[in-house]
């Protein structure tokens, strides 16, 4: 829906303000809109040891998946860089274990005027899931 993606796209560039990154300097805003309606913010929060970084997609989805939420309608995702930012391989597979509906949405948002639209199959086609997992043949 537009209002949607204009309210995504707007919580997405809000949140990017609150990132943590003294040590890249590039912050990265996200939106996650939950089926229940409401909408969960996140920022990349860095770490003087690196590893412990934690991207702002996956911020949105702790955040909202440690409130009970499980279904999810769309995300809105910005960067620094004045060009669209395309979400790291990790938060694409976090996105693939909630997000498997082909009705969920993903605006790569530039600015409020310039948003691309994805589906989860374009943005990670063939995604490991856990249908592989039931596929697996285990030793005894
Ligand atoms: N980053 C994100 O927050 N999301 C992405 O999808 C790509 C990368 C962050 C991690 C790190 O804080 C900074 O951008 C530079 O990699």
């Amino acid at each position: 829906m537009e209002t949607d993606k204009m309210e995504l796209a707007k919580t997405a560039i809000a949140a990017k303000e609150r990132a943590y990154v003294p040590y890249s300097h590039f912050r990265v805003g996200a939106a996650l809109l939950a089926a229940s309606g409401k909408i969960y913010s996140g920022c990349n929060i860095e770490n003087a040891a690196f590893t412990p970084t934690n991207c702002a997609e996956r911020t949105a989805f702790f955040k909202a998946v440690s409130e009970g939420e499980k279904e999810f309608t769309a995300i809105a995702i910005t960067g620094d860089a004045d060009d669209y930012l395309y979400p790291c391989g990790v938060c694409r597979q976090v996105m693939a274990e909630f997000c498997s509906s082909k009705d969920f949405k993903i605006y790569l948002v530039k600015n409020e005027k310039e948003i691309r639209e994805f589906t989860m199959d374009e943005i990670l086609p063939g995604a490991f899931t856990v249908t592989d997992l039931e596929k697996g043949q285990r030793p005894e």
